[in-house]
């Protein structure tokens, strides 16, 4: 008798519970944004990924995630493509691409989150609002619940899309930059939740633009520059040789964050 069902011996990929990104390539027009990328991104890891400006960050979260026709390539989460799985992702874009004018309150915008899970024409339950209230306790944020999202500061803002992204339970988070403009103290609540989900063994990948001290809280980094550059723990990552590679003669790369 056969031990193995049959089905996992046609699996056309191999499930595992890491993003596996193969040749993936990204064109804007005539811009060759992304060329041939390929990557694992593991869970429980914390995986920053840096590069200088029109570098291709935020088009490798956007092209993994299907969110803009990718020219090239596969992305696959457990062995499915990762674009049949997006209700265990969650997404925040870079600050630059929401509308803060879009009239909602935070707490509207925390039980998006929960639209996934409930469906949108449906009542959402108890369950749905005690997640969503835990989530916005959880970034110290449960006093604004009937603020405009609009009328907070850069770093409030930041919090509550954590908070959506916590509500949502997803799996595998993607940040892009939400450190720009929040103050010492959002960063730090920031860090401490995505250390906490990398423990919990999701899959968590931010876009960092800075390269001082911040850099120190990932343990993997990937280095873009219109193609992957460099891959892999945060140290062999920022060996001086990438950096140049990457940046050019432009940054003067601190020290101590290797
Ligand atoms: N919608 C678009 N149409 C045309 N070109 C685009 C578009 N979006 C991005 N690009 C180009 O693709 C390249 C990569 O852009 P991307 O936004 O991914 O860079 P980035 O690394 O996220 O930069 P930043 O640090 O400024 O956020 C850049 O040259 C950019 O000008
Ligand atoms: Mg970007």
């Amino acid at each position: 008798m056969n031990a193995f069902p049959k089905t996992a011996k046609t699996l056309p990929f191999p499930t595992t519970p890491s993003i596996r990104i193969s040749h993936l390539g990204v064109r804007y027009r005539s811009v060759e944004a992304l060329r041939d990328t390929n990557l694992t991104i593991a869970p429980g890891r914390m995986t920053g990924i840096i590069g200088p400006n029109g570098a291709g960050k935020s088009t490798l979260i956007k092209g993994m995630l299907g969110l803009i026709p990718a020219e090239s390539g596969v992305v696959t989460y457990e062995g499915k493509p990762l674009m049949d799985c997006l209700d265990r992702v969650a997404y925040v874009p870079q600050r630059s691409q929401i509308d803060w004018t879009f009239p909602a309150t935070v707490w509207d915008v925390v039980m998006m989150g929960r639209v996934r899970k409930t469906g949108w024409f449906r009542r959402f339950s108890g369950v749905s609002r005690r997640i969503a209230a835990e989530a916005l306790d959880r970034v110290g944020m449960g006093d604004y619940r009937d603020r405009r999202i609009g009328a907070l500061s850069g770093g409030q803002q930041q919090r509550v899309f954590l908070a959506r992204s916590l509500a949502q339970q997803a799996e595998i988070f993607c940040f892009d930059e939400p450190f720009v403009g929040v103050d010492q103290k959002t960063e730090q609540v920031l860090f401490e939740i995505f250390r906490e989900l990398a423990e919990e063994g999701k899959i968590v990948l931010v876009v960092n633009h800075d390269l001082g001290d911040s850099i120190t809280h990932f343990d993997d980094l990937i280095l873009l520059n219109r193609e992957v550059i460099a891959s892999g723990d945060r140290p062999s990552v920022l060996k001086t040789e990438n950096m140049y590679r990457a940046y050019g003669g432009q940054v003067n790369f601190f020290s101590a964050a290797a």
